[in-house]
């Protein structure tokens, strides 16, 4: 880990086959990621806000606009202060669009709306507009595996300094993404974050979204992988929808 901006993630999900996911997808890496120690919340945020988790960043899986009227965001919004949450929460967002996949801090701390810890929201859209699923089975890579794994490494990636970050499943529910999918997804973009090798880092992840463009990464990279245990061959055919993040993932720490 470059930095341990947080000490602690707990993936929090009323959805049992959500919370599963993230389970056995996290198994073999004993639930720490790096200096990061992550455990899974199977209830609702409120239930889990009950219990002191120090200072904490809440991910919001919402919408391009930041409304907050659905699922986890709304519970959010119960949270925090209902109605009038949401109407400060959107302004400042601008009142304006912000593209899936982006990631905005908005800072709760002393704007009167700070409750149970929560310093911090991370709007991070997984929809335009909870219109229809997202979700194309014809192309999981484009429209499940990529979308989760983009929001979960842009909320790592901006999230301020706390004790605590909760993230709920992302696209699993108005987003219509199998929880498998971004269960998956998720968890891989927790172990790839906290690979120190930013070469290999980046290599890892250009594979996971199904792209390969040599020209990056010169000749290093096949030495790099040997040197961290990662099959070649395995790395070059990978399928995020096929095969297991096990496969090019290395054990030793990094
Ligand atoms: P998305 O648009 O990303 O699908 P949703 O808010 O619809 O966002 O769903 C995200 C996840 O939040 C789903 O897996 C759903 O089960 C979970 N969820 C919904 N309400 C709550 C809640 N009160 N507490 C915990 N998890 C919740
Ligand atoms: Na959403
Ligand atoms: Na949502």
């Amino acid at each position: 880990m470059e930095s341990t901006k947080f000490a602690r993630i707990v993936l929090c999900d009323t959805s049992k086959s959500v919370c599963d996911g993230w389970r056995s997808m996290l198994r073999p890496c004993s639930y720490r990621c790096g200096a990061i120690s992550v455990s899974v919340y199977n209830g609702t945020l409120g239930t889990l806000l009950k219990r002191d988790c120090g200072t904490v960043a809440v991910v919001s899986p919402g919408n391009s606009f930041g409304f907050l009227g659905g699922g986890f965001d709304a519970a959010l919004c119960r949270e925090l202060g209902g109605e009038q949450f949401e109407r400060w929460f959107r302004s400042q967002l601008g009142d304006r669009y912000h593209p899936v996949g982006s990631a905005t801090v908005v800072a709760v701390s002393d704007s009167g709306f700070d409750r149970r810890g929560v310093r911090y929201v991370v709007h991070v859209p997984t929809m335009v507009a909870p219109c229809r699923s997202v979700y194309d089975r014809s192309k999981p890579v484009a429209t499940g595996y990529s979308r989760a794994f983009d929001c979960m490494w842009n909320a790592l990636l901006w999230c301020p300094e706390v004790d605590t970050l909760v993230v709920p499943g992302l696209a699993t529910g108005y987003g219509g993404v199998p929880a498998e999918v971004a269960c998956k997804s998720m968890v891989f973009a927790l172990r790839v974050f906290a690979v120190r090798d930013r070469e290999l880092q980046n290599i890892l992840i250009m594979r996971f979204l199904g792209e390969w463009y040599r020209g990056f990464f010169g000749e290093r990279w096949a030495r790099e992988c040997e040197r961290y245990g990662i099959d070649v061959k395995a790395l070059e055919r990978f399928d995020a929808s096929r095969d297991s993040i096990d496969e090019i993932l290395p054990w030793v720490s990094m």
